[in-house]
């Protein structure tokens, strides 16, 4: 079964991923591809509408990104964003200037009147906030387009020309902030673009196990479970299509939460599979000893995960498939250029070099973050496994400061256990997008009993996030917090002091390490 396809053309704005999230919500299934995607090849996916993102740029700059202009006569439907909005009208022939006057440059919430006769606002309110983020704005509309939102500071917030189904808009319907703005791009997809919701997770599955049991036919299988959200939801998607002729490798690094190699382990003991668990706690504890420095605690692990998957890969002997979980937004994130290399991320993703196989399959390249989750739930994993937070590939590693002994994981494990215990009593934990302890390396002088102790200080962490890459510390209610900290001091053997880490990201990190 073949899905209507929208393609959204990202011009680099910050919010293009969320834009894509949006559509698939409101089950229509689209693309991200860059705003230099050749005509062709948009043609190939016979889009039911195109979307232009947001970006930096001013669209009256020579360097600027501009489109193919026959993109203008497919005959299908366009929604510009912000910058995709000063595109369409630049490109048709308005005009767009830098606001001189700084009332016409809009940043954040602003009070917004609409023409609901326009299909992109129909049945919505015709006056509602939207997120403004724009420093130009259109002096004059094209031809065949009329003005159908403004705001106080400015006449033309929204465009359109509903004859050949072109919108545009100054405001970012994607962020939460702008209040009907997921109405609005139902709309566009619904009333404009004809949608006819067809993107859903159950129909994903049905096509996904078809299609891997063709590919696949008789080959061998291997997959390197973390037990992470997405390797997790892959290993049982490959299971639930081929079953035996899958081997899931889960190499136990000794580096795991509180009895999370058990849970792992049991949840894949369900399916007819060949699982392989791995333990090899020794071997990564030995590598590690007196290792302090964060960036070689994570290449050592990097390379020790390599060699372990190696070694069991070569038990097996050929391999047809090597299947990873590589998910949507590491697929967007992968294709924008140069970011400064913060730490250097292990994931089970860089194995590819090391074993022989014939070829990889990435059966999430597609799925966003929640619909991984989802696909998972109609799979049958268990809700702790498919809702379970990020957790990095290192392990506890990076949440043991300082140099690494097993007795140190022990505790710092009891203590987030303890940690995320009293988070999902309170219901914070539904609140949170990830949250953990960490052992710090610093010791300090404290009072129990009747006798001096010297011992450690364990930090917890807890943030609110959507992407990851930025986030803000979460507000735990104190009196959640103080049962927390009693419990962890009053249970946990070697810490006698609990601080709580109050800073974002940037300029932190969300890990300690
Ligand atoms: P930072 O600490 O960079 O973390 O703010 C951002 C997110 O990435 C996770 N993280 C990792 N995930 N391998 C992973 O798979 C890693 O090496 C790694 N290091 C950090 C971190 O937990 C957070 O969710």
């Amino acid at each position: 079964m073949s899905h209507q396809t929208v393609i959204v053309l990202d011009f680099g704005g910050q919010y293009n991923q969320l834009i894509a999230r949006r559509v698939r919500e409101c089950n229509v299934y689209c693309e991200v591809h860059p705003y230099n995607m050749p005509l062709e090849k948009i043609k190939e996916f016979a889009p039911i509408g195109i979307i232009f993102t947001g970006g930096p740029n001013s669209v009256y700059e020579e360097t600027s990104p501009h489109v193919d202009e026959e993109v203008f006569r497919l005959g299908v439907p366009i929604l510009g964003i912000c910058y995709g909005c000063q595109l369409m009208a630049h490109t048709l022939g308005g005009s767009v200037t830098a606001a001189t006057d700084a009332s016409a440059r809009e940043y954040g919430k602003t009070e917004t009147y609409f023409d609901t006769a326009c299909k992109l606002f129909r049945n919505l309110s015709e006056k509602s906030i939207t997120w403004m983020s724009h420093g130009d704005y259109m002096e004059r509309v094209p031809e065949g387009f009329s003005l159908v939102a403004h705001s106080d500071n400015c006449p033309n917030v929204a465009i359109c020309d509903e004859k050949r189904d072109f919108y545009g808009v100054q405001f970012h319907p994607e962020v939460n902030h702008t209040e009907n703005g997921t109405a609005m791009l139902r709309n566009f997809l619904y009333e404009i673009c004809h949608a006819h919701g067809d993107w859903t997770m159950s129909d994903y599955l049905k096509t996904q196990i078809a299609a891997l049991r063709e590919k696949i036919g008789d080959g061998k299988v291997l997959l390197a479970l973390s037990g992470g959200v997405d390797s997790s939801v892959a290993a049982a998607l490959l299971a639930q299509a081929v079953g035996k002729q899958l081997t899931c490798v889960f190499v136990d690094h000794g580096l795991l939460r509180k009895n999370e190699g058990d849970e792992v382990e049991a949840a894949f003991r369900q399916w007819d599979i060949n699982f392989v668990r791995v333990d090899a706690e020794r071997r990564f504890l030995d590598k590690l000893k007196d290792i302090s420095d964060p960036e070689r605690k994570r290449k050592i692990i990097g390379e020790e995960f390599i060699r372990v998957f190696e070694e069991e890969a070569k038990k097996i002997g050929r391999v047809d498939f090597l299947v990873q979980g590589t998910i949507y937004p590491d697929v967007i994130e992968s294709g924008l250029g140069n970011s400064a290399v913060i730490k250097s991320h292990h994931n089970v993703g860089g194995l590819p070099d090391y074993v022989d196989f014939r070829e990889i399959i990435e059966p999430l390249r597609l799925l966003f973050k929640d619909e991984t989750r989802q696909l998972g739930r109609e799979l049958g994993l268990p809700e702790y496994l498919v809702m379970r937070q990020p957790f990095p590939g290192p392990g506890l590693a990076i949440r043991v400061i300082g140099d690494i002994t097993k007795e140190k994981l022990d505790t710092l494990r009891d203590a987030d256990a303890i940690f995320r215990e009293e988070c999902a009593k309170a219901g914070e934990d539904k609140k949170l997008n990830q949250y953990f302890a960490v052992l710090t390396n610093m010791r300090s002088v404290g009072v129990q009993g009747d006798g001096r102790t010297y011992d450690y200080t364990l930090a917890l962490r807890a943030v609110t996030t959507t992407d990851f890459m930025t986030a803000d510390w979460a507000r735990i209610p104190y009196d959640v917090l103080d049962r927390i900290s009693v419990r962890i001091v009053n249970e946990v053997p070697h810490i006698n002091r609990i601080v709580y880490d109050i800073t974002s990201k940037p300029p932190a990190t969300i890990e300690w390490e």
